[in-house]
């Protein structure tokens, strides 16, 4: 079999070799990337596939875009790592960019989401300790919500199968178990110094936040002195049809945190702070090796006016309508699909047991979509999809339901 990799292996080395080196940490699909273009990624043996999970929410300019790749070649040619003991001339420019964008006054850039998400946690409890005397340390988080692998992270992701072979994990989180304003009143105290949300929950398997909930939970946050950590992650940067998700609901966090399609690919993650933890962290508290290097903030400073010059959230809302239209057109002939739930291209559909089973017979016909939460179907397409692109998606969809459907009787 003809190979696109320069080490020359095949499907059956590959595996063989991570079963034997790798801890188990992954169940693969049977897809072996080599390379991409635009939305379409191909194998090894030369197979294209169209990515409607671009990476998961990270290739969101499609592979290889050549701005990004002439940035990369441009910038590894010159400087890729050079510590934070000294200054690069691309860490402060992108920090003004992000801030400017949010509404927010800090930075500080880190390599990963769960990163970016233990500098928001050291940012709540530090902003507590300032002001509680060791009685303001309770952080918040949601029933469902996925903020990352690293102890601290993994302590406000709350779902037991991430948790539990890890506890004890940090102590003094509280848990909401309801999306409803009342829910979140009821948790609240004066001993909370944060409460962390992701606008759209996309690992627990695309949930937007209702309106009531987010305006309950900046007002709650003020009346008791709590920071509003806004988790977009996998939201941000467009993803949704604004650049942040908290944009949809009219309020503006405290704390704000991105990674992901950062820097299209290339590891960067960002905390973001307004005025009220502008002084929380100080020298010596918080720090990284690598974090805000020059390679990845050039990237990022290109993957930024890309956006913007291409225009690409206009299409992010146009082609989001369009796929939301055209499954629900889907729904109407396939008793499979339950609830649709999108915000931009970020879509959920329900499909219960038969989620898995949809995932693996796409990619059997050439394209990649995701289950989260094992019975929701999650697509994450690139925001440079085009109608065409998303009609195959649709059409090849409408074909392996169908399929699944004849297969099994319906109950009765
Ligand atoms: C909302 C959210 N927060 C945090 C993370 C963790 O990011 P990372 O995998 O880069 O550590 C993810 C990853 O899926 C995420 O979706």
């Amino acid at each position: 079999m003809e190979t696109h990799n320069d080490f020359n292996l095949g499907p059956e080395e590959i595996r063989a070799l991570e079963r034997t080196y790798l801890f188990s940490t992954y169940k693969r699909s049977d897809l072996y990337c080599a390379h991409g273009e635009g939305a379409y990624v191909r194998d090894i043996a030369g197979r294209r596939y169209l990515d409607f999970l671009a990476g998961i929410s990270v290739n969101s300019l499609g592979y290889n875009h050549p701005r990004i790749v002439g940035a990369l070649r441009d910038q590894g040619g010159r400087l890729i790592h050079c510590s934070n003991l000294f200054y690069n001339p691309f860490q402060g420019l992108l920090a003004q960019k992000l801030a400017g964008l949010a509404g927010m006054e800090r930075v500080f850039f880190t390599n990963s989401g769960a990163e970016a998400m233990e500098a928001a946690l050291k940012i709540a409890r530090a902003y507590g300790s300032a002001r509680g005397q060791g009685e303001k340390s309770r952080i918040l988080t949601l029933r469902n919500s996925f903020h990352g692998r690293t102890l601290g992270a993994l302590s406000i992701t709350t779902q037991e199968k991430y948790q539990a072979p890890f506890r004890p994990l940090i102590p003094d989180i509280g848990v909401v178990e309801a999306l409803t304003p009342e829910a979140l009143a009821g948790a609240f105290s004066d001993r909370v110094c944060a409460l962390v949300v992701e606008p759209v929950q996309g690992e627990g398997g695309v949930f937007p936040m209702p309106a009531d909930f987010m305006q309950a939970a900046r007002e709650l946050c003020d009346r008791h002195d709590a920071l509003l950590v806004a988790d977009e992650i996998q939201c941000g940067m467009g993803r949704t049809g604004k650049f942040f998700g908290f944009e949809h609901y009219g309020i503006r966090p405290d704390v704000v945190t991105m990674a992901k399609s950062l820097a299209a690919g290339y590891p960067l993650g960002a905390v973001l702070g307004n005025g009220r933890v502008a002084g929380s962290l100080g020298p010596g508290d918080h720090g990284t090796t690598f974090g805000g290097g020059p390679l990845a903030c050039r990237v990022a400073l290109e993957v930024l006016a890309v956006i913007e010059e291409e225009g690409l959230i206009r299409n992010v809302r146009e082609m989001g309508d369009y796929l939301v239209e055209g499954l629900r057109a889907l729904a109407r002939n396939h008793p499979l699909m339950g609830e649709i739930r999108a915000l931009g291209l970020m879509i959920g559909v329900e499909l219960g047991a038969a989620a898995r089973e949809t995932v693996d017979r796409l990619l059997e016909k050439g394209v990649i979509a995701n289950a989260a939460h094992e019975t929701v179907l999650r697509l994450l397409p690139p925001f440079v999809i085009t109608r065409k692109e998303c009609d195959l998606f649709l059409e090849t969809l409408d074909g392996v339901l169908g399929g699944i459907e004849s297969e099994k009787p319906r109950p009765s």
